[in-house]
């Protein structure tokens, strides 16, 4: 029970965001993605095959060209992107891929694919991202590879992970799957490793109309062996093609669909990505007066691509004597009260994952058996005990009305800190990982990952 009456909607007051607003929508559809699918349906070419040109090999030109490289090669997803770079490097079994024990599991997952060992680096508790000194930590005589992933958008510090890499002899695959179009020291990311890999899922930045993913690379032998591994290890290049396979390839081709879809889209990221930046930075400025409440940032030397907003809650901030996790989850049960959509993004640090973590579908194909314990992470796991995050919602630039009125929601809220801080302290806390059995995790927004 509160001490005090209050107008929060988890008290029963009205809710800031009034119910039945039009659902927010993403990707953005516009005549011209409609009309660049239809020219693909009505012309024939449907997949990256046919002889000549078609709309997958112009959406890898274009996307190899906005990245600064010589190499673009289109998936049918961005976890087939990671496991074909890995796979063009030659990673596989008894080889281990360092990856940051914060990320969406498919980092986790691509090492597996290729026979592989994921091993976790822990993060850095400010901006999310791998941390180059656990990254070093991580590194055994069987390391082939590191991952660093841009998360949420924002560069990983590549200047120290490449020398990491370097001084130990080792390839960089980036994920880039949450950062199209984000930069470090000018240079887009994509373009900063050996490979890079974009996701187009349609919940991404440059999105497809489904499923679809980039690898980049300056490296003409790694292009050409992503190639291959792309078609059954069949090379096509030449005139005919022969059905001769020169290793053991996948079958993880995007459709001429996807590509036009995507093309669409590229022909204006730019001038989303700018609507976006306005549209995000003031929200995160109204926010960020909020004390206790820590709003991401770019940083000096990077940009920053805005996918996923985290908040972290800073009770000592807000001068108030509680634990941040219960802070967190009050407060998140307030603003989800309002209507403003935060929830957690990834429920438990990567080596907590059941599979992982429980003995669960996978087991490394090449002794040793790594040591997968959650808690030689700790940085991450205090981390999603002590954010939220928003996500989908601000990557339409047209929905910063919206984001106009979480802001002034979560301002309600606020109003009302030290009254939750004394619901935090009393409330039946759980971490997010310690759901009760069976319960699903509910998703902040439809479709969110
Ligand atoms: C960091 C990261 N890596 C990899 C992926 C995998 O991409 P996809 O969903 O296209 O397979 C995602 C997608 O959610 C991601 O966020």
């Amino acid at each position: 029970m509160l001490p005090a009456p209050s107008d929060l909607a988890m008290l029963g007051g009205a809710p800031a965001v009034p119910r039945g607003l039009p659902a927010p929508r993403w990707p953005m559809v516009t005549d011209a993605d409609e009309a660049a699918v239809l020219n693909v349906l009505r012309g024939g070419a449907l997949t990256s095959v046919g002889r000549g040109d078609n709309e997958v090999a112009r959406l890898e030109r274009e996307w190899a060209a906005y990245c600064a490289v010589g190499h673009a090669v289109a998936t049918s997803n961005g976890t087939t992107a990671l496991a074909l770079a890995l796979a063009a490097l030659g990673v596989g079994p008894g080889d281990e891929v360092v990856v940051p024990a914060l990320s969406f599991v498919a980092s986790a997952l691509a090492p597996t694919h290729v026979g592989a060992v994921p091993v976790f680096a822990d993060i850095d508790p400010e901006h999310y991202l791998v941390d180059p000194a656990a990254v070093r930590a991580a590194v055994t005589p069987r390391t082939a590879a590191i991952m660093p992933v841009h998360l949420h958008g924002l560069p990983a510090d590549m200047a120290e992970l490449t020398a990491v890499a370097g001084g130990h002899g080792l390839a960089v695959v980036e994920d880039a799957a949450q950062a199209h179009g984000a930069r470090y020291r000018d240079t887009p990311v994509g373009g900063l490793g050996d490979l890079g890999v974009f996701s187009l899922n349609a919940s991404k930045n440059l999105p497809t109309c489904g499923e679809g993913g980039l690898i980049t690379t300056d490296q003409p032998e790694l292009g050409r062996r992503a190639l291959l591994l792309r078609q059954f290890g069949e090379d096509l290049s030449t005139d005919e093609r022969v059905y001769v396979s020169a290793t053991a390839g996948f079958n993880a081709k995007l459709s001429a669909v996807q590509a036009a879809f995507t093309r669409s889209q590229l022909a204006r990221f730019e001038a989303t990505a700018a609507g976006r930046e306005r549209a995000v930075r003031r929200f995160l400025d109204r926010l960020g007066a909020l004390p206790g409440l820590v709003p991401p940032r770019a940083l000096a030397d990077r940009t920053h691509a805005w996918h996923l907003l985290r908040f972290r809650i800073d009770p000592a901030a807000a001068g108030l004597d509680v634990p941040a996790p219960r802070l967190r989850a009050a407060l998140q049960r307030a603003l989800r009260a309002e209507g403003v959509p935060v929830g957690p993004y990834q429920v438990a640090p990567l080596p907590a994952q059941p599979l992982f973590a429980d003995g669960g579908g996978w087991r490394p194909a090449f002794p040793p058996v790594p040591v997968l314990d959650p808690a030689a992470t700790p940085v991450a796991a205090r981390t999603i005990e002590e954010t939220f995050v928003l996500q989908k919602v601000h990557l339409d630039p047209g929905n910063d009305g919206l984001l106009d009125r979480y802001a002034t929601a979560a301002e309600k809220v606020w109003e009302h800190l030290t009254v939750l801080a004394e619901y935090a302290d009393r409330m039946d806390y759980r971490p997010p990982w310690a759901r009760p059995a069976g319960r699903r995790v509910r998703p902040v927004a439809e479709g969110a990952r």
